[in-house]
């Protein structure tokens, strides 16, 4: 783990095995789990998570993309997980940029509504989604800082890189 700046730390390897307030999801507007991260998160945690997610979908219909739910983290050892829908990246004229900011943004809302103190991000549209993993990177780090700066209740953000490329991207973006 890299401890970049007093709130961020850069880590290389699986969401799920982190001890933290609550691990974010990057999930589909179904919230009915899929592969990647969110594949991860629903087989580790457990039937819990998706029951939850079941029932925010009978209130409150499909979650729209750039926005986030939050249940709780069934067997992981995080409290919550906060479930976010990255933009499907469509060559950057549909406002992927700020849809995926405001997938940030929003899960660090719902933290703060939830009193959640550490909170950890996988590399939310990079996968399957296909948005580019630079400018992702440098969005992820400019809304998460942004954010932090005026909201002194969260000490802790960890960026969870899953695979070589974006860790050696936040690697050189945070230094
Ligand atoms: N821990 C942390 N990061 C992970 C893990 C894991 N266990 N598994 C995969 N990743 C990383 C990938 O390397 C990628 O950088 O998560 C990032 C996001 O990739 P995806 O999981 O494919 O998510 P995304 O691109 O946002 O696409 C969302 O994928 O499975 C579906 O249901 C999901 O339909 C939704 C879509």
């Amino acid at each position: 783990m890299k401890t970049l700046t007093t709130h961020i730390s850069l880590i290389q390897g699986d969401i799920t095995h982190l001890e933290v307030d609550a691990i974010v999801n990057a999930a589909n507007s179904s919230l009915m789990g899929g592969g990647g991260v969110d594949g991860a998160i629903h087989r580790e945690g457990g039937p819990a998570i998706l029951a939850e997610c079941r029932e925010i979908i009978a209130r409150e219909g499909p979650c729209p993309t750039g926005q986030a739910v939050i249940t709780t983290a069934g067997n992981l050892m995080a409290k919550y997980v906060i479930h976010t829908v990255g933009p499907v990246w469509q060559g950057g004229k549909n406002d992927e940029e700020g849809l995926l900011a405001n997938a940030y943004l929003n899960s660090l809302k719902l933290a703060i509504k939830y009193d959640i103190a550490s909170i950890a991000f996988p590399n939310i549209s990079t996968g399957v989604y296909g948005f580019p993993k630079e400018k992702a990177a440098q969005i992820a780090i400019n809304t998460v800082s942004q954010f932090l700066s005026g909201h002194k209740q969260i000490h802790k953000v960890f960026f969870v890189c899953f695979d070589q490329e974006n860790y050696e991207l936040y690697s050189k973006l945070l230094e």
